[in-house]
């Protein structure tokens, strides 16, 4: 069942991609001038387990990219454009010496992902209004010093539905739940596992063809974490891996279908969408959240 109140997402008016001052530096996707070559990949395929000075790298970029979301979310209030909320995250991104991951990332024109609603993800930032009652999935990637952070959190505008607190309230349970789970020694199926089992209690869809994913150097790398229970997923938890958890559930089913601008992926059945999202870092007895906003 969806939230009845509001009528459907349309696609709005997308501006220009902003521009990032030469003193930031980019990812090898995004160059000052031009574009990247051809030949070269958008994504490598990163060693799964980093090195210390990675990691502590990634603490860095973690820690912005969650602050700049959550600065984002401060501005979630009804009558405010997902433009402006793109706005107030590439410049909070930009003031703490990041590029936004995502701005010319395989073409993406925004430096975060803002997804209303039935939107499930990547929802590309524009001029329309957020109404009261709306909820916005804020996915923002931070990326310094030659590593990228990735984080997503549900926000509202005005008051939810009780209906739809409760999807976000539960969304972050399976996140954390997942992410409590998310131990050495054990495969990868265990965090969907988590994911998919929670939601089922609630009746929740669990969207099955947006994944979670190794990160690092490369923005998305191996191994793909499914938020379901997916049997091919018996690669091991190792202590020094970086991945994300970032299950999209939904109050109705899983189809989506992506909009003609080749990124928007909205519910079929028009259903909402809660999203959270961490990026983490395996320790010997457990994961380390580096994504957190908090000192
Ligand atoms: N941040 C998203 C994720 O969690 C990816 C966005 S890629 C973009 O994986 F191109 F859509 F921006
Ligand atoms: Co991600
Ligand atoms: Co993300």
């Amino acid at each position: 069942m969806s939230a009845p109140t509001r009528a459907a997402i349309r696609p709005g008016t997308v501006t220009p991609m902003r521009p990032v001052p030469a003193s930031i530096s980019r990812p090898h996707y995004a160059p000052l001038s031009g574009t990247k070559a051809k030949d070269q990949p958008w994504d490598l395929d990163d060693a799964p387990v980093k090195t210390a000075e990675i990691i502590e790298k990634m603490r860095h970029a973690g820690r912005i990219a969650a602050l700049a979301r959550d600065e984002v979310g401060k501005h979630v209030v009804p009558g405010v454009t997902t433009e402006e909320l793109d706005r107030v995250g590439h410049e909070f991104l930009l003031d703490h010496g990041a590029y936004p991951s995502t701005l010319g990332y395989k073409g993406f024109p925004k430096s975060l992902c803002s997804s209303v609603n039935e939107i499930v993800c990547h929802g590309i930032p524009d001029d329309l209004p957020l109404e009261m009652g709306d909820v916005v999935k804020i996915d923002v990637t931070a990326f310094v010093d030659g590593v990228h952070g990735d984080t997503c959190a549900t926000f509202f505008a005005g008051e939810p539905s009780e209906q739809v607190r409760l999807l976000s309230e539960r969304t972050h349970e399976a996140m954390m739940r997942a992410i409590n789970a998310a131990r050495p020694g054990r495969p990868i199926s265990v965090i969907g596992r988590v994911i998919e089992s929670y939601a089922r209690r609630f009746d929740y869809g669990v969207i099955r063809d947006f994944t979670g994913h190794g990160v690092g150097p490369s923005f998305h790398t191996k191994p793909t974490i499914w938020p379901y229970d997916e049997p091919r997923a018996t690669t091991m938890i190792e202590a020094g891996m970086t991945f994300t958890i970032e299950p999209m559930l939904t109050l109705g089913g899983y189809a989506w279908e992506m909009w003609p601008d080749g990124w928007t992926i909205a519910t079929k059945d028009k259903s909402w969408v809660a999203q959270w999202e961490h990026t983490l870092h395996i320790t010997d007895d457990g994961a380390e959240i580096l994504t957190l906003s908090g000192s």
